[in-house]
């Protein structure tokens, strides 16, 4: 038996991946970064194949690791984490700095930063595990670490299918937990609107023109309408 429970319990950072794909900076969000080898300092990431900065790492065989810090703006998550780069730039309204290997890695948000040349990978089919040696290393913020309880418990952060932790039983957990939500047991049914980039559900009957998805960005064309089966 497998109680896909056990993997919630397991702790993660998030982490800001960039590197370059013909010549343009590509990045995303992903919580699988670790150190693994301390002397000589090594890391790994496991990164879905279906992310454009998969590409990018696969084509330099380099990578950027900026760790995010506690405060960093749900609007740079969501840029990094539910969007493709292949779609648009996602470096141009935000500040960078280029790193010694010369990839562009985003400066603000952050509180450390690693450089990492891969000296292997694996292909563990819908991911690739990428291990590299770190080249550089700083640090970048004085602001502690954004851990995965913090950005989903405090900012109410989701995560999308690409993600190595990914589970619909979450998803369904997190509609379930809507606001004002009691627990007499009973059930009833709420209209919201369910953003189909990551997942976030807004209760409300109709949603105003203008809506922007509090955690990706997405606007209003993205929702579909959900009935969404709560405690009462
Ligand atoms: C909280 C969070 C954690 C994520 N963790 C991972 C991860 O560990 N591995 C991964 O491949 N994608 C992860 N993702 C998903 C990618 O960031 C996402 O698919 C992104 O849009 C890919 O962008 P790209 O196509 O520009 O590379 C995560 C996203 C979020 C928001």
């Amino acid at each position: 038996m497998i109680d896909k429970n056990a993997f919630r319990n397991l702790s993660y950072g998030l982490y800001l991946i960039s590197s370059v794909k013909d010549g343009r900076p590509v990045g995303c969000v992903v919580n699988t970064f670790a150190q693994v080898t301390s002397d000589p300092p090594q890391v790994s990431i496991a990164i879905n194949k279906d992310n454009y900065t998969t590409q990018g790492i696969l084509e330099s065989g380099m990578f950027e690791v900026v760790v995010l810090h506690k405060d960093a703006p749900m609007e740079v998550i969501g840029t990094f984490g539910f969007h493709c780069s292949k779609d648009f730039d996602k470096f141009v309204d935000i500040e960078t700095k280029v790193s010694s290997q010369g990839i562009t890695y985003v400066a603000e948000a952050g509180c450390a930063h690693f450089s990492v040349k891969v000296n292997q990978q694996l292909d563990l089919g819908t991911h690739i595990f990428f291990v590299g040696d770190v080249i550089e290393a700083d640090i970048i913020g004085e602001i502690e670490p954004m851990t995965y309880a913090y950005y989903h418990e405090v900012k109410g952060g989701r995560t999308p299918k690409n993600a190595s932790s990914f589970s619909t039983d979450a998803l369904e957990a997190e509609a379930g937990s809507a606001p004002e939500a009691a627990s007499s047991g009973k059930k009833t049914t709420r209209i919201g609107w369910r953003c189909q980039l990551c997942g976030y559900i807004e209760f409300v009957d109709e949603l105003p023109e203008d809506f922007v998805c509090p955690v990706c960005g997405a606007t209003r064309e993205f929702f579909e309408r959900v009935e969404v089966e709560v405690e009462a």
